[in-house]
C-alpha cells in the first residue's frame, strides 16, 4: 500500500473487529459445519478453572496407534518432491486385490482421482474435457506407471508431487485399495470403470456419509438408480410448490 501508512494502520484497526464480527458463527452462519462443538482432540473442560488445560478425549500416556503408519514423517517427510516418492517405493502392499478392495478402490478413485486422471486412468479426466489447458494429469495406464511399484503409487497419494496435491487425507487402508484398483485399470484385474453414482442422486445407492472425512465413503453398496427423481416428477413437484406459495419463495 502506498499513501499514508499511519492512516492505513488506523483503518486496519477499525476494519479488523468489523471483519471478525461479520464471521461470528452464532449470528450469521448456522449451518452444521459452523455449530458450536468440541473437536476430537480439542482441549476442553466444562470446569472453567481447568478449561483448556484438560484434553477432552486424550489417549493414555505412552499409547501408540495400533494400526500404525506405513512410513512416519521422521522416516520420510511429507514434501511433495520426487526424492520422497522414490524413498516410499519399497513399501510392500499389505492388501489383497479381492473384490472388496477393488470395489472400495473404485469409489475412492472416483471421488479423488478421476477428475484429473480420468475414469479409465488414461489422463482424460473431466477437468481436461472442460478445458484442454487443465489436462495436467498424465495417463496412469502407460508402461511408465505400470512399472512403478505399489509403494510408489501409495507414495504419490501420501505426498503428491509437482502439480499433483497430496491425498494423505485418504486413510492408508483405503489408499492401498486405490493402488489395487489402479492396477485393475492398468489391466491386471477385471474392474468396473466410471462413476459409482449420478449427479443429483441421493439415498442408499451412493457412497454415503463418511466417519473420517468428506472424501471417504463409509457404506459399501452397489450403484443403483434409487433416489433419482425422474425429470417429469421434479417438474410436477416444482409446479405444486409454486401454486402453494403463490409464486413467492
Ligand atoms: C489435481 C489433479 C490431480 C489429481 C486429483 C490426482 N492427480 Fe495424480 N497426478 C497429477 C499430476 C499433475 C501428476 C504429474 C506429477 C509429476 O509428474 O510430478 C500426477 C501424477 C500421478 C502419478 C505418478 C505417475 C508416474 O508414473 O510417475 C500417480 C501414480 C498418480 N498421479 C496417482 C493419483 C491418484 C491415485 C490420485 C487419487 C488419489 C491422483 N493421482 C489424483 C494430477 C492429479
Amino acid at each position: 500500500m502506498t499513501g499514508n501508512p499511519r492512516l492505513a494502520r488506523r483503518l486496519a484497526l477499525v476494519a479488523f473487529p468489523v471483519l471478525l464480527g461479520a464471521c461470528n458463527g452464532d449470528e450469521w452462519l448456522t449451518d452444521m459445519k459452523q455449530q458450536p462443538s468440541v473437536g476430537t482432540w480439542q482441549k476442553f473442560s466444562s470446569d472453567s478453572a481447568a478449561a483448556d488445560t484438560i484434553p477432552f478425549r486424550g489417549n493414555p500416556q505412552g499409547s501408540v496407534p495400533v494400526t500404525g503408519v506405513a512410513m512416519t514423517s521422521w522416516q520420510v517427510s511429507y514434501q511433495a518432491l520426487p526424492f520422497q516418492i522414490d524413498s516410499l517405493a519399497g513399501i510392500p502392499n499389505p492388501t489383497q486385490p479381492d473384490a472388496r478392495s477393488l470395489e472400495n478402490g473404485h469409489k475412492v478413485y472416483q471421488i479423488n482421482c478421476a477428475v484429473c486422471h480420468g475414469d479409465l486412468a488414461d489422463g482424460n479426466g473431466s477437468l481436461k474435457q472442460l478445458n484442454p489447458a487443465y489436462g495436467i494429469a498424465p495417463s496412469l495406464i502407460l508402461p511408465m506407471t505400470q512399472q512403478r511399484t505399489d509403494g510408489y503409487i501409495f507414495g504419490m497419494m501420501r505426498n503428491g508431487r509437482g502439480l499433483m496435491p497430496s491425498f494423505n487425507r485418504i486413510p492408508e487402508a483405503d489408499r492401498w485399495d486405490v493402488v489395487n484398483y489402479l492396477r485393475g485399470l492398468q489391466g491386471r484385474y477385471p474392474v468396473q470403470a466410471g462413476p459409482v453414482g449420478f449427479p443429483g442422486q441421493t439415498g442408499s445407492a451412493l457412497p454415503g456419509r463418511s466417519n473420517v472425512g468428506p472424501t471417504v465413503p463409509v457404506m459399501h453398496r452397489k450403484p443403483s438408480t434409487d433416489g433419482i427423481t425422474p425429470k417429469a416428477e421434479k417438474a410436477a413437484e416444482g409446479a405444486a410448490k409454486e401454486s402453494k406459495s403463490g409464486g413467492h419463495e
